[in-house]
């Protein structure tokens, strides 16, 4: 069976948590999509560790990993990461592989990165700083490195001296370092060392379909969410790839057939970490105990994350465009003593609206929340395990989002340990 989890807000909605709690029966972990913007927590026997471009079941030993398709790659990123994984004894997965179709993040974007974001100032886009953005425009620009030009070396000097003479004038124009085609040539020559052996022989589709054809699980990982998706996302306050259920078909290289189940994971609250409207949003000594509580500081940047409420309007339009089959909500734990809120509409210019997507972004700055108080709950719930354990408030919040959203829980996570968790329904089944 082949399951895609992505997340239903801003991201860091607790995705590496998940895919790591279904990891047992799985045979193939696929990240289909971003880079090292990403920082995917996996919590195991009190050990935390984060994961940026390596898929979350790393430290299962029956599964391989792949990096996939439309995934942009930091090669200094991913060595770090692995000599990290391996320090940790993390690294555990039969084995790691990479799509020859993937980009690579290479040092002139990362570097453009930095002066874009910083010349652009109090109207940034507040960017993880992993070169994301240029790369994927490198990549629509038709001028991009995949990963499958480390085998071609030969020509790549030609193709260098391309990409230098359009990028080298922008970054002198913002004062940055300009790159010779000796320095990129030499960093190609490093990192095909390195990442080479690791290019998949047989297509990741080709493996995957035949997986699936043998009757074995394969989890597909996205990274972000839907609200930070090029086209459905708040543009232009989004990442720059394609965070939806519908992107996984492209970066895994399966139709949309294949799919049997899509998860969203959704925060009992909600947050949001760079520029952008958040409607519901909120401040002031709240917020900041939500976010000490949740540890609500970026996993790859260590930014504080705003904090805000469940959005009913947001969670519907989750479940729309990825075509959700199942929701885990995850955090809950977190609003324990805390009178919890679910916006269940907007107002705008005296309108009513209900679907997040009828307003474009200019407007979300402006929309009104309309709340829906909860009574909430005293009790700590991390110790939960079946939803009848669940105080009675804790179990009007969730049966709440999950009316909302339209969607029936799969798992109610009630804390990062892989074993805090309340399964409702079998994923494999
Ligand atoms: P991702 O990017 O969607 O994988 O999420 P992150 O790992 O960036 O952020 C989620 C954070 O919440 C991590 O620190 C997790 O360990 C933590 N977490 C996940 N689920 C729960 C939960 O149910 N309760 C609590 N208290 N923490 C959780
Ligand atoms: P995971 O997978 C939360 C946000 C950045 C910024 C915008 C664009 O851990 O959920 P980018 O570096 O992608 O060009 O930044 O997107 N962003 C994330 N926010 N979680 C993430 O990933 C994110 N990846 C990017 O903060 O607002
Ligand atoms: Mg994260």
């Amino acid at each position: 069976m082949i399951v895609v989890v992505i997340g239903n807000q801003w991201g860091d909605e607790g995705k590496g948590r998940v895919i790591d709690n279904w990891g047992e029966q799985v045979s193939y972990f696929v990240r289909v999509q971003g880079g090292a913007n990403a920082g995917h927590s996996v919590i195991v026997g009190g050990k935390k560790i984060v994961l940026h471009l390596v898929p979350s079941g790393v430290t299962y030993h029956q599964a391989h990993c792949f990096l996939g398709n439309d995934m942009v790659i930091d090669p200094m990123a991913l060595i770090k990461e692995i000599d990290d994984l391996s320090a940790a004894e993390a690294y555990n997965c039969k084995s790691l592989g990479i799509s020859p179709l993937a980009h690579l993040v290479m040092p002139y974007c990362l570097e453009l990165e930095k002066l874009r974001e910083k010349a652009r100032d109090k109207n940034a886009i507040g960017t993880t700083g992993r070169g994301i953005g240029p790369t994927y425009e490198m990549r629509a620009r038709r001028l991009g490195i995949r990963v499958e030009h480390l085998r071609h070396l030969d020509i790549m000097p030609e193709y260098v001296k391309t990409i230098l003479n359009e990028l080298n004038p922008e970054i002198r124009h913002w004062g940055g370092k300009t790159f010779t085609q000796k320095d990129i040539l030499d960093f190609l020559e490093k990192v095909a060392a390195y990442l080479v052996p690791m290019i998949v022989k047989t297509p990741i589709s080709a493996t995957i379909c035949a997986a699936e054809a043998r009757g074995e699980n394969v989890l597909i990982e996205g990274a972000q969410g839907l609200a930070l998706d090029l086209t459905h996302g708040t543009y232009p306050f989004v990442t720059s790839s394609s965070t939806i259920a519908g992107g996984a078909c492209s970066g895994a290289g399966i139709g949309p057939t294949m799919i049997k189940k899509v998860i969203g994971v959704t925060k009992a609250y909600c947050t949001r970490v760079g520029a952008g409207p958040f409607p519901t949003k909120i401040n002031g000594e709240l917020a900041a105990k939500i976010q000490e509580r949740g540890k609500e500081f970026g996993a790859t940047t260590g930014r504080p994350r705003d904090v805000g409420w469940v959005d009913a309007t947001q969670l519907a339009h989750a479940a729309r465009i990825n075509g959700l089959t199942g929701l885990v909500i995850t955090k809950g734990d977190v609003l324990q003593g805390i009178e919890p809120q679910i916006c269940t509409h907007y107002v705008y210019q005296g309108r009513k609206i209900t679907n997040f997507d009828e307003l474009d972004c200019c407007e979300l700055f402006k929309a009104e929340p309309v709340y829906e108080t909860l009574a909430g709950f005293t009790e700590d719930i991390s110790g939960c395990r079946k939803f009848n354990d669940l105080p009675k408030g804790a179990q009007e919040l969730f049966s709440k989002i999950q009316k909302y959203s339209g969607v029936p829980i799969l798992a109610i996570s009630v804390g990062p340990e892989r074993h805090q968790i309340i399964i409702m329904r079998d994923l494999w089944q």
